[in-house]
């Protein structure tokens, strides 16, 4: 004997403060599942690690095993909305895939402002809001382009699973490197700076916010509203999803659209083989259909 211990961990479990095994990770994945429809791959496991080891370390928890003792019970059920908050993947920026608001202004705002309506009722749901940007943008898109904005009937309904997102939005402040691509214009006119020492922040001026109504809401559950909307944003959520829970999600979600309403993905996402409801007439652009 050369006093050495054999290793009984791989070289990564030997560097990790806290063990992580097949079932940790196996029943935390069916966990999110459950709780949110996100499906991960083998390829998040370290993902998964790292968020979940911060809150074993806020709850001063030594072990993984303890955590999914603590979800299983009574006391865990405090414990889910943060569990949930640390897994999902909240990646947005203001006018993200710009060419939406592009087409938003053209097809959807402009021939409003050539028919002279006014009173005009207008429903505009952001499914999967994460911190704001996003519904911000339909609503700095909106009031640029409608000259009566102000004493129409606008509603943006801006929705995440995750609490702290919708906490973020309903301040509406975000940091300068947050708003720097937005333009200075459009600075000046939608922000006004917090005063405070460090990093320059800027909050949302409220005529602006003012159109938009934050709410938790996890897709997985009934959806809390009949509509009709005449556009949703649904974007760079379902890609989290696997094609069933997506299909399940836009059964419920056509009803809520008349033929003809608009409909914006994220990207890398499609209904193909997930719905008819909707026909694709731009870069994941899409049209309710009849039916
Ligand atoms: C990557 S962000 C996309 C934000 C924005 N739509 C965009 O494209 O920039 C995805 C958001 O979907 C939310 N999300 C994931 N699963 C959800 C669910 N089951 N119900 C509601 N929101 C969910 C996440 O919390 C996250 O904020």
């Amino acid at each position: 004997m050369n006093g050495l211990k054999t290793p009984v961990n791989t070289g990564r479990e030997r560097e990790r403060e806290f063990e992580f095994g097949d079932e940790d990770f196996r029943s935390l994945r069916d966990l999110v599942r459950e709780k949110t429809g996100i499906t991960l791959s083998e390829a998040k496991r370290e993902l998964v690690y790292g968020r979940l080891s911060r809150r074993l370390r806020v709850l001063n928890l030594g072990s993984f095993r303890e955590y999914r003792q603590l979800l299983a019970s009574d006391q865990g059920k405090d414990e889910i909305g943060d569990f949930i908050n640390a897994v999902t993947t909240n990646l947005t920026s203001f006018f993200r895939e710009n060419h939406h608001f592009d087409y938003l202004r053209d097809a959807f705002l402009a021939p409003i402002v050539a028919a002279g309506a006014r009173g005009q009722r207008i429903r505009i749901w952001s499914a999967g809001c994460s911190s704001g940007e996003e519904p911000y943008s339909i609503a700095m898109t909106i009031a640029e382009n409608l000259p009566d904005w102000q004493r129409m009937d606008i509603k943006i309904l801006a929705t995440d699973l995750d609490t702290e997102m919708v906490e973020r939005g309903q301040n509406g402040v975000y940091r300068e490197d947050r708003v720097a691509g937005i333009g200075a214009k459009r600075l000046s006119t939608w922000f006004r700076e917090v005063p405070g020492a460090g990093a320059r922040h800027y909050k949302v001026v409220p005529e602006l916010a003012s159109l938009i109504t934050f709410r938790r809401l996890n897709l997985m559950e009934p959806l809390p509203f009949k509509g009709p909307l005449d556009v949703i944003f649904c974007r760079n959520v379902i890609i989290y999803f696997d094609k069933e829970t997506q299909r399940e999600l836009f059964l419920r979600v056509a009803p809520l659209q008349r033929p003809g309403a608009l409909l914006f993905l994220g990207h890398s996402e499609s209904l193909f083989k997930v719905s008819e409801a909707f026909s694709l007439i731009g870069k994941t652009i899409y049209r309710r259909v009849a039916g």
